[in-house]
């Protein structure tokens, strides 16, 4: 891995797209996140009580985790994503439901710089820090934009954000952390998965390799092994305030992790809800 930046916008977007090109890796790698679920089908049916039924539409979907629970609750979804085996995954999920849910939900491929949206949600959702995917400054208030357009006047935002401590962030770039053994969930293939990071002070942008190399059934090595990028901006609350504030959102509420506690400096994730200023 590069030790020193600068990175460029290329890596940059590499990081947004890598690690999204295998789904049953990624629906294997977060099958037991589930916390941020719970509160994301409780915020809606909050809203829907409190302000009236309207459409939710799910940001960066990814393989359904989110969208497919939201329909089961009864919503009208539609879910938006780049990446197309996450969306064909999202799409084998929503095949499944019964006729009537699976007739109130849509799955679109697009950008989320570039949404565009009538009639408009009650509820957009952006879950599983695939804000932070949008790395420049620039990219951020083109999607807010987007957003705020596309919602309700009393329409909620909700999306969570990693935050890293600074301990963790200064990690040594050269060394291989977290490592981990499993079976690939389709290709059976034995992987040894290790990562490390760097970060890009200029850019606020978390450089992350997740390596996995493939190993016979007594460890020995067994193919090439294969690197995957991902890209994360890094988002103070004084950097979400600023660009809320920009986008002309208010901000409703801001916990720190699902639970509902308040956002203090030892929160990992940081969760906000906004709305139309
Ligand atoms: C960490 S995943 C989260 C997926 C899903 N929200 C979940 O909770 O499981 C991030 C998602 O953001 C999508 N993504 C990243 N950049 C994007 C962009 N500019 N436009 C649309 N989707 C994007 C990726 O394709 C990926 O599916």
């Amino acid at each position: 891995m590069k030790s020193r930046a600068p990175f460029t916008p290329a890596d940059e977007d590499t990081g947004a797209r890598e690690s999204f090109e295998d789904g049953a890796l990624y629906d294997f790698e977060y099958r037991r996140r589930r916390s941020d679920l719970n509160f994301y089908r409780q915020l809606a049916r909050d809203r829907m009580e409190r302000a009236g039924h309207g459409p939710v539409v799910d940001l960066a979907c990814g393989t359904g985790r989110m969208f497919v629970p939201l329909l089961r609750d009864g919503h009208d979804v539609v879910g938006v994503d780049r990446a197309v085996p996450m969306l064909e995954r999202a799409a084998r999920r929503l095949s499944r439901l019964p006729s009537a849910r699976r007739a109130r939900g849509a799955l679109i491929r697009g950008d989320l710089r570039a949404i565009a949206f009538r009639p408009r949600f009650a509820l957009a959702v952006c879950a599983f820090h695939s804000i932070q995917h949008l790395v420049a400054t620039d990219d951020l208030l083109q999607f807010l934009a987007r957003v705020r357009e596309s919602l309700l006047p009393d329409g909620w935002f909700a999306f969570d954000i990693l935050a890293l401590d600074a301990e963790w962030m200064a990690r040594d770039p050269e060394r291989r952390w977290a490592r981990t053994i499993f079976r690939h969930p389709t290709t059976n293939e034995r992987l040894i998965y290790t990562t490390n990071h760097i970060y890009d002070p200029v850019r606020q942008a978390l450089h992350m390799r997740v390596y996995y190399q493939p190993v016979d059934d007594k460890g020995n090595v067994a193919g090439p092994e294969r690197i995957v990028r991902l890209c994360h901006r890094q988002l103070s609350p004084d950097d979400v305030a600023t660009l809320l504030d920009k986008s002309g959102f208010r901000l409703l509420n801001a916990f720190g992790g699902f639970h509902g506690a308040p956002l203090d400096d030892l929160s990992d994730e940081h969760v906000y809800v906004a709305c139309p200023r």
